[in-house]
């Protein structure tokens, strides 16, 4: 007797657990999951033409999203100043962040900080042609971009860019990384 299909056969799967429809992660389970996410740390940026004043924010979210036409994604938080501005502005900038920006990182990232102003008076950057936002000195990339969509997702507002401008301002520089909490370095 020849049991042919029997030495195919994979082993049985475990039995799947019906969904629970109430099954929702803590806040602490989700951030201790998410926190496992090594990230590149980059720099959202926008001019705000009513005040005449850049306006800068630390974010992890950034993403690619389509090759044709290029597109990205930034995750930003409803209740926030940045949300407020990106809400009027057409346009603006993301830089990638390299090592020697990590302290640029964490004064964009406080929350209250008194002003944008004397953040970028005291940061090297300059215009972007195509966005009037602040394009970070010695940003490993920077991506230029007019908003085409805004979703609702949560706490947090999907902003989707049509990317006008892209480029490698310091080609083989090293990223600021954000993983478990804390800014990394490679290596
Ligand atoms: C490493 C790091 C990454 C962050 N990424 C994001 C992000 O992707 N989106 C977001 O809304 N906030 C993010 N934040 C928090 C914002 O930087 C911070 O809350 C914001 O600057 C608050 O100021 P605002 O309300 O003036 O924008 C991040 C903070 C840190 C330290």
């Amino acid at each position: 007797m020849r049991y042919v299909y029997s030495s195919q056969q994979s082993p049985a799967a475990p039995a799947t657990p019906a969904p629970a429809a109430a099954a929702r992660a803590t806040s602490e389970e989700f951030r201790a999951a998410l926190g496992q996410l090594a990230a590149g740390v980059s720099l959202l940026t926008v001019h705000d033409p009513d005040d005449d004043e850049a306006a800068g924010m630390t974010a992890t979210s950034f993403l690619s999203v389509s090759l044709e036409p290029p597109m990205v994604l930034v995750s930003v938080r409803a209740d926030s100043r940045m949300d407020e501005l990106l809400a009027r502005a057409e346009t603006w900038a993301v830089s990638l962040l390299a090592e020697e920006h990590r302290t640029l990182a964490s004064r964009f990232a406080m929350k209250g900080r008194l002003s944008d102003r004397l953040l970028f008076a005291d940061a090297a950057w300059r215009p972007g042609p195509h966005s009037g936002a602040p394009l970070i000195d010695g940003a490993l990339a920077t991506v230029e971009c007019r908003t085409e969509q805004r979703i609702a997702a949560g706490d947090h507002t999907l902003v989707l860019g049509r990317v006008l401008a892209a480029e490698v301002p310091a080609p083989g520089g090293r990223p600021l990384l954000y993983l478990r909490g804390g800014y990394r370095q490679l290596g």
